[in-house]
């Protein structure tokens, strides 16, 4: 019935009417212009108001096409004022638990539907290796097999019954494929990245997905091997649609048709540029407003044929009817928005996202702190009350959109110092102070505009050490039985374009640290960033380290609640750390072997390692056994092992298992996660988890770039993470 639907639309369709639907533009612009004259199939970054018009100018064209409203609607939805916030997708994914961001996509799902938003331009699927892209946030982390675990909950979270329930958003798994891989960490530059060395780590995530039937798909930005990613035709068409069977839409990045001209400058005009892409595969082509007469022309130049065009509008259309817009376009809907949005449950999940991502890296002793007794805690650091660092990109924070310049009321947001206040006994002395500053915007050295006119956007600069402000943070510090020191960075140094040429704490933090640690008061620090920073001996050697990434509304609530012992630590990295900056990248499953993995005057040991995290209490894994040492390709390794609790207080685990293929055809990943359990062990108590793993996942890419299993000698390592010490390990063959 759609395939008739769409046949018979399109049968009425004019050119610029198809190519019109090909659109998807930015209603920060004219709306006017943007529906009744380039005809846009959809609208992304809308104010209500714009939608509303827009909406409404619909209903005035020739076919009265709905419009599909998109966002970036990452960790709750971004541009609406009093919406849930989550922590972001970096900390989503320390929670290692598919079951609770598939519920708190669901949350966002919910609230977006309600405002008339249908698309969410999430998940990210990109791998983190460099850990200066400014985008490391957006991810789930370092491992294939994690992201795609947690990618495929959020898209099962975000569609909620599926692409026709009103409820649910459509998922956009991003960004395809490689983006990632940047050169010294900088956005969007060329992915030094070969064909098998994106079929063993980038596609994974996305073939999964794929695979389950995500239906959008939205392309980085990058160029691989010479070839823009806009117009590579052997992953978007061979790769995605014939290989993996991928029959749904595919979306540009912001102008990347444009980009292909006047960037990467491999077409000479937008008519050459719209026949590439679209012969690539491309459906909806973001922000490209030239794409209109760009696309007309080709086709009249005799660049590009009006069935290229019918193949993608087709794919727009069977999107629009198979989510039901046709019968009912989910306009915003007012009432709606007040039971939703932000209702108490959601705040709740909320918080029990951010507890259970707070990851605790370091503990001499002196956390939880639960004694009873009366105490002075001075709660310090330019993050310790920052609301806009507490929420992360994408938060409505950054200046993206005019329409809501306040950002996120801030009553609905619990800092670190609120959070303290909140949970602390009411007499205990709860002091502040800000210690230090970050960074500072400045305009671009190298002047004002581009080349080509087009006006530089400021750049960070590390902000001045203010003694001032580290005598007042000195005295708090001196005055409390324990200092909490909050440093990381802000959403300045973090996001598109934001990548960043150092790790280390910048401004006045370090020098702030180094003052607190020299009072000798106990001091925990807390890392609250966008991604991992690289620490200074002054941290390194505090009591407490505990990483907080971006924890979202409810985050400084649940930092305090870990800090006092009434949540238990869980959170596990879905990254590893550097020491310094000139390790990355440093990731965990790295080719092994070669007197190349180490530097003359560094190890390259990471600080903290991929799967990494504490408890309040002491986990011994033993008895690591397989029920057959020896199996068929075909067939599934049971592994079991056994988890000691010697403390007084529980611990979730999470019980990780790795594969390590003894001898490889290719050089290989030292060990690859391949699974792993999350299970509570009760105080004093054992448990056995018991692990399965197909056969088929012990796979590697051949030279040739066919991905098999090679019969062989393989171990199994399990453990509390990656790092060499914590693994015990089992020998077992595949024949
Ligand atoms: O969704 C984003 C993408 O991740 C980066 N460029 C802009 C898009 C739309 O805002």
């Amino acid at each position: 019935l759609v395939e008739h639907r769409v046949d018979d639309l399109l049968g009425r369709m004019t050119l610029p009417e198809k190519v019109g639907q090909m659109l998807q533009l930015d209603a920060r612009n004219d709306v006017k212009e943007i529906v009744s004259e380039k005809l846009a199939g959809s609208i992304l970054h809308t104010s209500p108001a714009k939608m509303l018009e827009a909406i409404d100018l619909v209903a005035k064209t020739r076919l009265q096409i709905p419009l599909l409203t998109a966002e970036d609607c990452i960790h709750g939805h971004s541009f609406w004022p009093g919406a849930t916030i989550f922590p972001t997708q970096l900390a989503m994914a320390a929670t290692w638990d598919p079951a609770l961001v598939e519920r708190a996509a669901r949350v966002t799902a919910l609230e977006v539907a309600a405002t008339g938003i249908h698309q969410t331009f999430s998940p990210v699927l990109c791998i983190s290796r460099d850990l200066r892209w400014g985008r490391t946030d957006e991810t789930f982390g370092e491992d294939p097999f994690l992201i795609g675990e947690l990618g495929s909950a959020m898209i099962r979270g975000y569609q909620g019954g599926g692409l026709a329930d009103p409820t649910g958003i459509l998922a956009t798994a991003k960004h395809f494929a490689g983006y990632s891989e940047t050169q010294g960490g900088r956005d969007a530059s060329e992915a030094d990245i070969s064909p098998r060395k994106l079929r063993s780590w980038f596609l994974p995530p996305f073939e999964r997905v794929a695979r389950e039937g995500c239906q959008m798909f939205m392309l980085g930005y990058q160029s691989m091997d010479g070839v823009p990613i806009t117009a590579n035709r052997w992953l978007l068409n061979d790769v995605l649609k014939e290989e993996w069977g991928f029959t749904g839409t595919l979306v540009t990045d912001w102008d990347n048709v444009g980009r292909i001209v006047w960037e990467q400058k491999v077409c000479a005009d937008y008519a050459e540029a719209a026949a590439v892409a679209v012969r690539a595969g491309n459906d909806l082509v973001m922000v490209t407003p030239g794409f209109f007469e760009g696309a007309q022309e080709a086709v009249a130049r005799g660049l590009l044929t009006e069935e290229e065009i019918d193949a993608a509008v087709r794919r727009i259309l069977r999107l629009k009817f198979e989510m039901g817009l046709f019968e009912n376009p989910r306009a915003p809907d007012a009432e709606r928005q007040r039971e939703i949005i932000g209702i108490a449950p959601h705040a709740e999940l909320n918080l029990e996202v951010a507890r259970r991502s707070l990851v605790l890296l370091k503990n001499n002793g002196v956390l939880p702190l639960t004694n009873e007794k009366f105490r002075r805690i001075a709660i310090i650091g330019p993050n310790a009350d920052d609301p806009q660092s507490q929420l992360g990109d994408w938060a409505g924070n950054s200046g993206q959109v005019d329409w809501m310049p306040d950002g996120h009321p801030r009553e609905l947001i619990e800092t670190v110092l609120d959070g303290f206040k909140n949970v602390a006994p009411a007499n205990w002395d709860i002091t502040h102070a800000r210690g230090a500053d970050i960074e500072r915007l400045v305009p671009d050295p190298a002047g004002e505009t581009y080349p080509d006119g087009q006006p530089r956007p400021p750049i960070s600069q590390a902000a001045p050490v203010d003694d001032h402000l580290i005598s007042l943070a000195r005295d708090a510090a001196i005055r409390a039985d324990y200092a909490v020191v909050v440093v990381g960075d802000t959403v300045n140094l973090a996001g598109e374009h934001k990548s960043t040429a150092t790790l280390e704490l910048q401004g006045g933090q370090i020098a702030l640290l180094d003052a607190i640690a020299a009072t000798k008061t106990p001091m925990i620090v807390v890392l609250l960033d966008s991604k991992p920073c690289v620490l200074p001996p002054s941290a390194l050697n505090a009591d407490a380290i505990i990483q907080a990434f971006n924890p979202g509304m409810r985050g400084g609530r649940a930092l305090a609640e870990l800090v006092l012992g009434l949540i238990e630590p869980s959170g596990r990295m879905p990254l590893s750390v550097p020491r310094h900056v000139g390790q990355q990248p440093v990731y965990y499953n790295q080719i092994r072997g070669q007197h190349g993995t180490r530097y003359a005057d560094l190890t390259q040991e990471p600080l903290f390692v991929f799967g990494e995290g504490l408890s309040y209490t002491t986990v011994e894994y033993s008895d690591l056994s397989v029920s057959d040492r020896q199996i068929w390709h075909d067939g599934t390794i049971e592994a079991s092992v056994t988890l000691r609790n010697t403390g007084t207080r529980p611990s979730l685990e999470t019980v990780q298992a790795y594969v390590s293929d003894l001898v490889t055809s290719v050089t290989w990943a030292v060990r690859e996660l391949k699974g792993y359990r999350q299970v509570t062990v009760p105080a004093g108590e054992s448990v056995t988890v018991t692990l399965e793993i197909p056969a088929s996942a012990c796979s590697l890419v051949t030279a040739d770039g066919r991905r098999v299993v090679e019969p062989g000698d393989f171990e199994l390592h399990v453990g509390p993470s990656a790092r060499e010490k914590d693994l015990l390990r089992v020998p077992f063959r595949i024949s």
